[in-house]
C-alpha cells in the first residue's frame, strides 16, 4: 500500500428529514446565498419550496440560478458568477444532481476569480480561493456532493473537462434518499453506472499489487451498486434500495476507494467526456458502452485482476483466467442489458464512421489529465471495442 493523506472536509447528513437542515447549514457560511438548481424536477417535487423555505427560516437572502442542463455548459455557470457578483453573494447552493453542484462548484471557484473559470479546467490557471458550497443531493451517482471534482462542458470549444481542486469539497452534503424516489428508471441506473466505473477506473489502473482493504472496498461498493439499482428499478419507492444507492455512489468517489493506490488514471472517464461533449449522451450511459470496450481492449493486458474481480462479484468458479476474464465482462455486459443500458456505440446513435473525431476529441483532456498511454490511436482501437 502506497503512503497517502486522507482528508475529506465535507460534513454528510444522511436520511429522511434532513432537507430542513439545508438552511442552518448553509448560514454557518454567510447570509447571501445563490440557490443553483436544474430544469424541472426540483420544482415538480416540491423539493424547491423545502429548500427555499428552510433557507429563508435560517435568515438568508437567495438569489437564484435555476435551468442547469445535463451536462452542464461553461456558459451557464459564467452567467452564475455574473449573478453571485451583482448580488453580493456569499455562499453557494446546489440543489441536484451531479450536473447542478458542479455548476455550483464553478461558480463558487469563478466569482473570487480575476479571469475566466474556464482556465481552471485547462490547467492555465490555479485555483487560490472558493465561495463555500453546501448541496442538496437529489441523484445518486456522480460523488460530487462529497468530493473535490466538477465537470463541464466548453461548447464553444467542443470540450467537456474535469477539474479537481482540494478546496472543491462541499462543506455540507444533505442526502435524503426520499429525494431520489422520483429519479427516472433510466437517470437511476446511469447513476449506478457511473458509480461502478469510478470504482472500476481505481479498481484496474492502480498498480500496486498489495491493497487488500481497497480491493475489498471496491468490489463490495460495485456489488451493491447492481443490487441497489436492481431494487430502486423494480420498486422506485424502495426507500432503502435508494439509501443503499445514494450512500453506494457517494463513497465510491469520495477518496477513501483511491488512498494507498498510488496513482491511478480515468482512461475510461477521458473517452467517455469526448462522448458526451461531442453526442450530450448522458455520463452514465456513455460510461456503460466505454466501459464494456475498454475491459474488452485490456482483456489480455489486465485478464488477473478482471477475472479476480469476477471471482469475487459473481463467484465464478472458473479456474482458467482467460475464460473467467471473459466470464466476468460478458457477466457485466448482461447486467448492463437487464438495466436497459446502452452497450454499443450504436445504440448511443453514435457511428463507426465517427471514431477518429471522437479520438481525436480526446487529446486536449488527455494532456490536462496526463494520461500519456491515452494516445488517439489507442482510444481509437477501445472505441472499435465498442461497436459490437
Ligand atoms: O434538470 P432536472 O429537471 O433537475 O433533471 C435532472 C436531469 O435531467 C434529473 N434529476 C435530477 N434529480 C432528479 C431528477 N429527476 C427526477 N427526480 C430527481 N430527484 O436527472 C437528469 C440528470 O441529472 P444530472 O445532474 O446531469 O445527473 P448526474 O447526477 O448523473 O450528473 C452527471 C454529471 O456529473 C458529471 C458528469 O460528467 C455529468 O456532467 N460528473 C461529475 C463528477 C464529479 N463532480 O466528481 C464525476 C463524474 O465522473 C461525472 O463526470
Ligand atoms: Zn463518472
Amino acid at each position: 500500500m502506497h503512503n497517502f493523506v486522507f482528508h475529506n472536509p465535507t460534513k454528510i447528513l444522511f436520511g429522511q428529514g434532513t432537507i430542513k437542515t439545508i438552511g442552518p447549514e448553509t448560514r454557518a457560511w454567510g447570509k447571501r446565498a445563490l440557490l443553483v438548481y436544474g430544469r424541472s424536477s426540483l420544482k415538480q417535487s416540491g423539493l424547491y419550496e423545502q429548500i427555499l423555505a428552510s433557507l429563508r427560516t435560517a435568515g438568508l437572502e437567495v438569489a437564484e440560478h435555476g435551468d442547469v442542463r445535463a451536462n452542464p455548459l461553461v456558459a451557464h455557470a459564467r452567467q452564475g458568477i455574473d449573478t453571485a457578483r451583482t448580488q453580493h453573494v456569499e455562499v453557494i447552493v446546489a440543489a441536484g444532481g451531479g450536473s447542478v453542484i458542479d455548476t455550483a462548484k464553478a461558480i463558487a471557484a469563478g466569482v473570487p476569480a480575476e479571469h475566466d473559470v474556464w482556465k481552471f479546467f485547462t490547467g492555465k490557471k490555479s485555483l487560490k480561493t472558493v465561495l463555500p458550497v453546501t448541496t442538496v443531493l437529489t441523484l445518486a451517482g456522480s460523488g460530487s456532493e462529497m468530493n473535490s471534482g466538477m465537470v463541464l462542458t466548453n461548447e464553444a470549444t467542443g470540450e467537456k473537462f474535469g477539474f479537481g481542486h482540494r478546496l472543491l469539497h462541499p462543506k455540507t452534503s444533505i442526502l435524503d434518499p426520499q429525494t431520489t424516489c422520483t429519479v427516472p428508471p433510466d437517470q437511476t441506473a446511469f447513476g449506478a453506472i457511473d458509480a461502478i466505473s469510478h470504482l472500476l477506473e481505481f479498481y484496474l489502473t492502480t498498480a500496486d499489487p498489495d491493497t487488500s482493504v481497497q480491493d475489498r472496498l471496491m468490489e463490495g461498493l460495485i456489488e451493491n451498486s447492481m443490487a441497489a439499482c436492481d431494487r430502486c428499478l423494480q420498486d422506485p419507492l424502495d426507500y432503502h434500495g435508494r439509501a443503499n444507492l445514494m450512500w453506494t455512489a457517494c463513497l465510491a468517489l469520495n477518496g477513501l476507494t483511491a488512498a494507498g493506490l498510488g496513482r491511478v488514471g480515468f482512461p475510461m472517464h477521458l473517452i467517455e467526456h469526448s462522448l458526451s461533449a461531442l453526442y450530450d449522451v448522458p455520463h452514465g450511459a456513455g460510461m456503460a458502452v466505454i466501459l464494456l470496450g475498454w475491459l474488452r481492449a485490456q482483456q489480455t493486458a489486465l485478464g488477473k485482476r478482471i477475472a479476480s474481480l469476477g471471482r469475487r462479484l459473481f463467484a465464478l468458479g472458473e479456474a482458467d483466467p482467460q475464460l473467467a476474464t471473459e466470464q466476468t465482462i460478458a457477466r457485466i455486459a448482461d447486467w448492463l442489458a437487464s438495466v436497459n443500458a446502452p452497450l454499443t456505440l450504436n445504440d448511443l446513435g453514435i457511428p463507426a464512421a465517427d471514431i477518429p473525431r471522437i479520438a481525436d476529441n480526446t487529446r486536449g483532456l488527455a494532456r490536462v489529465w496526463r494520461l500519456a498511454d491515452s494516445t488517439p490511436e489507442r482510444v481509437a482501437a477501445i472505441l472499435r471495442h465498442c461497436l459490437a
